[in-house]
């Protein structure tokens, strides 16, 4: 778990790349209607939580650079004994600041009369606009009686501020109790890939094996999946982001797994591609270990000093030359990377940030030139290779295989530390698992 002292820290250093006497603002995530008087489950803005630590709706956190006391305001729902009879706890402004160290805090119904006065004098405000419609238009129209107002006042609010960029580079470097928490949550992740592998066989749904997944992560106190689980047996793993999982899965071919856990907000994201019956075919082994040549190649380069685009780069140049090795292309490699005539089969990046959100915040170039790779960085690396089974121009053997082996990765100041290792990934290594069943 993230202490108090991490989360004040992470507001002073907010503070201090702002300038003095500005104000950051910032909503909770919304409630949202999943259908008549049922709401999706209620899931914190990572924003909102990095900073407070604080999981209720309906609650706006204020940090006000420079000055002596007062930095750190919060606003949120009341204590209510009817409302939390229906609807469940809530830690009400006192609990805002015993529990979550606010300097002072107040009920979210006096945000409108009290946001106009903490606007007094203050040039800059950080916020993010775009991610809730009514806290938008709301702050808008303070903002607009903060410029009315400026003849009495003598100042008034100059410039919006994207609290993104400093926030989101804040995010990118991933402290050591984070780090531990998404081992975690990899840890818990591998673990659920393993008893997916040991629980399919044919005739075996989709369904099934991510309800044996999402047991995993629910009997380790992992909150939720940390996106859709996509659970694809054969031609289905060719489908990046397939979701219906309700096919039955059939001797001979492959399942494609991408799954993970999110773990007091952060998430792991793995991928696995095993046989449904537990034996690789000579060609889904052939397919298999040109990706994991690629995957393998690609985790050695996110190495500190590295730039994030070389763990993407090796990937193409190893499933390019993999496929012309076989003869699913055909051509000089140079000229086959430069036409990306490998998109046919590779038609994603290598991998991404991640965090408390899968895809996780962070620029992935500085000034036009891909970022320079530092410790605490965490990203996934994926590559796959997706045989569509409509692809005439392959040979038949070939066709409806789909494969992604996905890792997640730490950067050190020494190897990559692979968080997920818990989950086998050579052919050797699953068979095994699957044979142990
Ligand atoms: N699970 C989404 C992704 O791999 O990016
Ligand atoms: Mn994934
Ligand atoms: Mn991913």
């Amino acid at each position: 778990m993230i202490t108090n002292q991490e989360f004040n820290r992470r507001r002073h250093q907010l503070m201090s790349m702002m300038p003095n006497n500005s104000i950051a603002i910032l909503s909770a995530a919304p409630e949202k209607s999943r259908n008549r008087d049922v709401l999706y489950p209620y899931r914190q803005d990572s924003d909102f939580f990095y900073l407070t630590g604080f999981l209720e709706p309906e609650s706006v956190l204020v940090l006000i650079s420079g000055r002596e006391q007062q930095q750190f305001l919060m606003f949120c729902r009341d204590r209510n004994v009817e409302r939390e009879t229906w609807d469940g706890r809530r830690a009400g402004p006192e609990g805002a600041r015993l529990k979550y160290g606010a300097d002072d805090a107040f009920p979210i119904e006096n945000i409108d009369e009290i946001l106009p006065k903490l606007l007094e004098g203050r040039r800059k405000i950080y916020y993010t606009a775009g991610k809730d419609a009514n806290f938008d238009s709301f702050l808008t129209k303070k903002v607009e009686n903060n410029r009315g107002n400026a003849g009495s006042t003598g100042s008034s609010v100059e410039l919006f501020i994207n609290l993104e960029q400093p926030l989101h580079e804040l995010r990118l470097l991933k402290s050591i109790e984070e780090q531990k928490i998404m081992e975690k949550a990899a840890t818990i992740s591998a673990r659920a890939h393993c008893r997916a592998m040991r629980n399919c066989a044919p005739g075996v749904y989709e369904y099934q094996l991510q309800a044996e997944i999402e047991y995993e992560f629910a009997m380790a106190g992992a909150n939720s999946p940390a996106y859709g689980t996509i659970v694809g047996g054969g031609v289905n793993g060719c489908i990046l982001h397939y979701v219906e999982n309700n096919s039955k899965l059939k001797d001979g071919d492959l399942v494609l797994i991408d799954a993970g856990c999110e773990l007091h907000s952060y998430a792991a994201d793995i991928t696995r591609t095993f046989p449904v019956n537990g034996k690789y075919t000579d060609e889904q082994k052939v397919i298999y270990d040109i990706v994991l040549e690629a995957q393998m190649s690609a985790i050695a380069a996110c190495s500190s000093n590295n730039f994030w685009n070389d763990s993407h780069k090796t990937t193409v140049s190893i499933i390019t030359e993999g496929l012309r090795d076989i003869g699913i292309l055909d051509g000089e490699i140079n000229e086959l990377i430069e036409t990306k005539k490998y998109s046919d089969f590779y038609m994603h990046r290598a991998g991404h940030w991640l965090g408390m959100d899968v895809h996780d915040v962070g620029n992935y170039k500085i000034n036009e030139e891909w970022r320079v790779l530092q410790p605490g960085m965490v990203a996934t690396v994926e590559p796959g290779i997706y045989i569509s089974p409509d692809n005439k121009d392959v040979d038949k053997r070939w066709r409806g295989i789909g494969i992604r082996i996905e890792d997640d990765i730490l950067v050190t100041d020494n190897a990559p530390k692979v968080l997920s290792s818990d989950a086998p990934k050579t052919t050797f290594e699953i068979e095994a698992l699957m044979a142990s069943k």
